[in-house]
């Protein structure tokens, strides 16, 4: 199943963990150069310093690295970290682009000793692609083939010891032969609200904004467990203190913010509203299919489930069941409704 593109339907949804092109050059700005400056997964932090320090002082490079997790939570920035704890240099990749073997050949081919290889979103890589790099990364070898049919020989070529840091948001889909090949997995978990609002005091002192820390809990609350959802949050919010207020970003003006910009108290755009709304209203609060619910939100049935559901699942509104998707009282609640008691009969017109 390929993701939704939120590019494509050119309504872009302010949170949104995929990154909108616009956060493209802020985000390497605001990215953590090293894991001092990493904030929050102490688990992940802490493993991946052991395997970093231990490679170190063997000098080997060290176990593959696959760092597994949703959207938006530092995958990328925990690659480039990797490279810049080992004072080695990151060559950049991703699955998509690795469509043909020779593709993969290439990037290996010039790899010097020590390097960092990040392929993004590993799990989309071809197989013929997945197949080389297995031998690459057991072996430090690749098999080029080089001719076609009956005359084609295989070249063995020598690859430089590497590390591969492979990210994926669907570790579920990698192959198992792939997955057996990393010695460590780093699984990415949404952050903590005081996580958060660390990385929105740490983005506001790079951008230079005025964060007050009731301005910062406010945001850190809104923004589902993301940093990167909690720095373009933080971007908005900013346009309306300086252009409405003086710039100052305290309680009030985030909620007056983030009202114009349709994000509630929990985080739940307009979007998510319409489908908890939908649910609960038009179909008692369910069990309904997941089709004709996108039907009722006039949506389409993979972006009500890829971009909506998981975090209302997670916030805990809305449950999947074998009969479909019902509403929780926390849904009703949130939307100011009273859940009808659970065995009522469904209202009668
Ligand atoms: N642990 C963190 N500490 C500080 N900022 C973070 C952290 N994780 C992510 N960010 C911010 O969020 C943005 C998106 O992170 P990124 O590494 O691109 O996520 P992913 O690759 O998992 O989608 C980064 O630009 C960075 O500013
Ligand atoms: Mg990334």
């Amino acid at each position: 199943m390929s993701g939704v593109d939120p590019a494509e339907d050119g309504d872009l949804r302010e949170v949104d963990a995929v990154a909108h092109p616009e956060d493209g050059d802020v985000e390497t700005s605001l990215r953590p150069r090293n894991l001092d400056e990493f904030v929050g997964q102490p688990r992940v932090r802490e493993q991946l310093e052991l395997v970093l320090a231990g490679a170190k002082q063997r000098g080997d490079p060290p176990d593959h690295i696959l760092l597994s997790g949703p959207p938006g939570l530092g995958k990328t920035s925990l690659a480039m970290i990797v490279g810049a704890e080992l004072g080695a240099s990151v060559r950049l990749t991703s699955g998509p682009a690795l469509e043909r073997a020779g593709d993969l050949a290439a990037m290996l081919s010039n790899l010097v000793p020590g390097d960092v290889l990040f392929i993004d979103e590993i799990h989309r890589t071809a197989r013929p692609a997945e197949e080389m790099l297995y031998l690459a990364m057991e072996d430090f070898r690749v098999d080029v083939v080089v001719g076609k049919g009956p005359g084609a020989t295989s070249i063995p070529l020598d690859v430089a010891p590497f590390t591969l840091v492979g990210a994926t948001t669907r570790a579920g889909s990698l192959t198992g032969p792939l997955r057996d090949r990393f010695g460590f997995t780093a699984h990415m978990e949404f952050y903590e609200p005081d996580e958060l609002e660390q990385v929105l005091h740490r983005a506001a002192a790079i951008l230079g904004i005025d964060l007050r820390a009731d301005g910062a809990e406010e945001i850190a609350g809104r923004c589902r467990g993301t940093p990167r959802i909690a720095n373009r949050l933080l971007r908005r919010v900013r346009d309306f203190a300086d252009v409405r207020a003086d710039g100052v970003i305290r309680r009030d003006i985030a909620q007056a913010a983030l009202a114009v910009y349709d994000v509630d108290e929990l985080g739940l755009d307009r979007l998510d509203r319409a489908v908890l709304r939908a649910l609960v209203q038009s179909f008692h609060g369910g069990p309904v299919g997941i089709s004709t619910l996108a039907v009722a939100v006039g949506e389409e049935a993979g972006t009500v489930e890829e971009v909506c559901e998981p975090y209302l699942v997670r916030a805990g509104m809305l449950a999947r069941t074998p009969r479909g998707r019902v509403a929780t009282p926390a849904a009703w609640s949130h939307l100011g409704l009273t859940a009808p008691p659970p065995d009522a009969p469904p209202a009668l017109f």
